[in-house]
């Protein structure tokens, strides 16, 4: 596939396999080593680089970013985060002034974070930088670095040229002619933010020859919010679902601040988190507890049907071959929804357990109960029987109580290396608990709960 961006600054002409990786393509064939490899699956940040497209600057992780994806976008790695001249970019001169490097492994990909963030003026440096690990320095001199430099102002250098223009056969830019194409090759694979896909390849060392690119069809990049609804496109990135749902639905976004790291939520798409069909997909429950509708497209024809429909069993959604995600829909408000993440770190970390609740009361009675969760099940699912206890009933603590027991009607977990299968099921009654408490107004969350 012919490929043209620009790479730090020069714009750049390769013929590439549609699943080369920017990080092996920079390192072994351009001879830039300063772009680290550290776990090749997008989860230590020592990879990162910042790619600039039409809409923004982001950290992404290069590992799992493949170059098809690059076309008409610029990259700059941490060498060229530094001036033609040398003068070091203020991030780095930084990090020199406040020592936030040791051995120097993980260094590059956290100038290639902070530099992004700088140029967005962001100053929650913990969410910039929660997808960068360093094993030696230790992580307070980094974010003292991190919040001198956001004083400086933004380099010029960082500023990139005009983006190449010009059309990517493998990546159509229109909903029409990708629906078109893939209704026609249904055997192709879809790669929309490559956060699951890349894996395959790195990981699980797949060769995929016939593939096709979303990143560049803006029809599935819109957000149309009206005065009851929102939908989001499938190619919507969660950090742009992030920013929406933070006006309307808080504690899901709250919950999504904790999906992945900054580099994997910039990449990956809302579309892709509900297409892999993921047991443990975290937008799924939440959609489902918000009554979320799907909708999917076949060449010229399309259809809705509710998300929980979606998922069928373990490993088999309603999707027939050659079918897309196109977008989703959810409710405007849900002042009662309440999204709680369970895994065992804070950040950068996929869900042990993930449980949704949305009630509707009425003069202090449960009109209508949905509570989903991921991490229960082989597919994300429902808990009838809780809900069903739940309806007609006082909102009380006895109320919450004597439902509880019942999640071990509707769940039979499994254990695995995140959870045993009663830790799953403990973990599920507890949020019911931990929901009426939040409801309450009670502080439920161990950012609350610290001094
Ligand atoms: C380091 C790391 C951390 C992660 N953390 C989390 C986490 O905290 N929570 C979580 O839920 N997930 C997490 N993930 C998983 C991953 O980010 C998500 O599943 C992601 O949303 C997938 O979206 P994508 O755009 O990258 O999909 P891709 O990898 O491009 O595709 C995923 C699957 O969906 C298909 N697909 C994509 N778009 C469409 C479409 N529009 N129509 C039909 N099929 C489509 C693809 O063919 C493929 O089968 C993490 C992944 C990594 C690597
Ligand atoms: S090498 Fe670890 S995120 Fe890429
Ligand atoms: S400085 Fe050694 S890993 Fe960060």
């Amino acid at each position: 596939m012919k490929v043209t961006f620009l790479l730090n600054g020069e714009t750049v002409e390769v013929d590439t396999p549609a699943t080369q990786t920017l990080l092996d393509w920079l390192r072994v064939e351009c001879g830039l080593t300063g772009t680290k490899e550290g776990c090749n699956e997008g989860d230590c940040g020592a990879c990162s680089v910042v790619v600039t497209d039409r809409d923004s600057k982001r950290a992404l992780n290069a590992c799992i970013l493949f170059m098809p994806q690059l076309h008409g976008k610029a990259v700059r790695t941490v060498e060229g985060i530094s001036a033609p001249d040398g003068t070091l970019h203020p991030v780095q001169q930084a990090m020199v002034d406040h020592h936030g490097s040791q051995c120097g492994f993980c260094t590059p990909g956290f100038i290639a974070s902070m530099a992004a963030g700088h140029a967005d003026g962001r100053t929650d440096h913990d969410n910039v930088l929660a997808g960068n690990l360093c094993r030696c320095t230790g992580y307070a001199p980094i974010i003292r670095a991190a919040e001198a430099a956001a004083q400086m102002p933004v380099p010029v250098w960082m500023k990139e040229p005009a983006l190449p223009t010009g059309p990517a056969p493998f990546a159509p830019d229109t909903l029409d002619v990708l629906a078109a194409w893939y209704a026609a090759n249904p055997d192709a694979t879809v790669i929309a933010g490559a956060t699951d896909v890349g894996l395959w390849v790195t990981k699980q060392l797949r060769a995929l020859d016939n593939v096709v690119f979303l990143n560049r069809c803006r029809d599935l990049q819109q957000i149309t919010v009206t005065d009851d609804t929102i939908t989001f496109g499938a190619g919507v990135t969660m950090v742009d679902v992030h920013n929406v749902l933070r006006d309307h639905h808080p504690s899901y976004a709250e919950m999504v601040r904790r999906y992945g790291s900054e580099q994997v939520r910039s990449a990956a798409t809302i579309g892709g988190n509900i297409a892999n069909g993921s047991p443990i997909g975290d937008n799924p429950p939440a959609l489902i507890a918000l009554g979320a509708t799907l909708h999917l497209r076949h060449g010229d024809a399309t259809r809705d049907i509710t998300l929980q429909d979606f998922f069928v069993a373990y490993g088999k959604q309603d999707r027939a071959p050659g079918e897309l995600v196109t977008g989703v829909t959810i409710p405007k408000s849900a002042p009662n929804l309440r999204v709680y993440k369970l895994s065992k770190r804070f950040d950068q970390d996929i869900s042990a357990v993930c449980g949704a609740f949305n009630i509707t009361l009425s003069d202090g009675k449960v009109t209508e109960a949905i509570i989903a969760f991921g991490g229960m099940a082989g597919t994300p699912q429902r808990a009838g029987r809780v809900e069903a206890a739940l309806v007609g009933q006082p909102w009380s603590e006895a109320t919450v109580k004597a439902a509880m027991p019942l999640f071990a009607d509707d769940y039979t977990p499994m254990s695995d290396m995140r959870a045993s299968a009663d830790y799953r099921m403990k973990i599920a009654q507890n949020m019911l608990l931990r929901y009426f408490a939040d409801l309450a107004g009670n502080p439920v969350s161990v950012l609350e709960v610290q001094p």
